[in-house]
């Protein structure tokens, strides 16, 4: 029960990693409340549900604030929710790169500007942000994708400084997933899947609920020294 008595707000909470994080989140104590594009508000599976896009800014607002009301803090953010428009650069669109950057970069700010700043106040608070391989090492076709997962990592790093300042004790750290078996690899040929499988040291993907894992170890007080940092949860990938 690493999180009894804390609330926690998952972004892209109904499918793959997201939907992982929010089981291990209700097996360890925490109250959930899961944001995604799916289905319509209420509760679902034992946890607080509500629509909302993350990439606009006015459905933020009016979410976040009706969260406050009804719960006395959020004390877990974690930033999950992300999509692919993969194209080679000359092929890609200025839709397909806007689009991604909309929900994977501006949807964390979105937001992010609205519950970092309170937990600070509430001077406690743990934010997990999920970036990627991808954002690390860059990857072929992933010219949008790669941008916003770089960037997901300066916006950890420098929240990590600001959310801190005037006591504000509120961790900011950064999960890099390798490829991970979700709905989001269905594009990706199998070809391609075996190979980033061969690029890791574990010889497979991996499984959302070891992405899960390494949230909750940055969730709870187990990492209360951890912030500003990125960790790697790719079997050991080399490109
Ligand atoms: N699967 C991988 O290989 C992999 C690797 C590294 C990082 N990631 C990252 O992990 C996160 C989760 O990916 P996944 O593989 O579970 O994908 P997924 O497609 O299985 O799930 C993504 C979830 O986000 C939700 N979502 C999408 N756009 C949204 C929006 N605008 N507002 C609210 N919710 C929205 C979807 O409805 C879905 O439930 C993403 O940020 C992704 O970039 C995935």
């Amino acid at each position: 029960m690493l999180l009894k008595e804390k609330t926690a707000v998952v972004t892209g909470s109904e499918n793959g990693i997201g939907k992982a994080i929010v089981s291990s989140f209700l097996e360890n104590g925490a109250e959930v409340i899961g944001l995604d594009l799916q289905a319509e508000d209420g509760r679902v599976l034992g946890y607080e549900y509500r629509r909302a896009d993350v990439s606009d800014m006015g459905a933020c607002e009016d979410v976040i604030s009706r969260i406050y009301a009804e719960h006395e803090k959020i004390d877990i953010l974690v930033n999950c929710a992300g999509i692919t428009r993969d194209a080679m650069t000359r092929k890609m669109t200025e839709e397909q790169f806007d689009e991604v950057v909309a929900v994977n970069l501006k949807g964390v700010w979105n937001v992010t500007r609205l519950v970092g700043p309170k937990m600070q106040a509430e001077h406690g608070g743990s934010i997990i942000n999920i970036s990627s391989v991808v954002g690390i090492y860059g990857n072929i076709g992933q010219v949008n994708y790669a941008a916003t997962k770089a960037g997901v990592i300066g916006m950890t790093k420098t929240w990590a400084k600001e959310f801190a300042l005037k006591d504000g004790n509120v961790r900011v750290n950064a999960v890099a997933p390798g490829y991970t078996l979700t709905d989001m690899l269905k594009t990706v040929p199998q070809e391609l899947l075996d190979r980033f499988a061969g690029q890791t040291m574990l010889g497979r993907l991996a499984k959302p609920e070891e992405i899960a894992a390494a949230v909750l170890f940055l969730a709870s007080d187990m990492s209360s020294y951890i912030t500003g940092e990125v960790l790697n949860v790719n079997g050991g990938m080399r490109l």
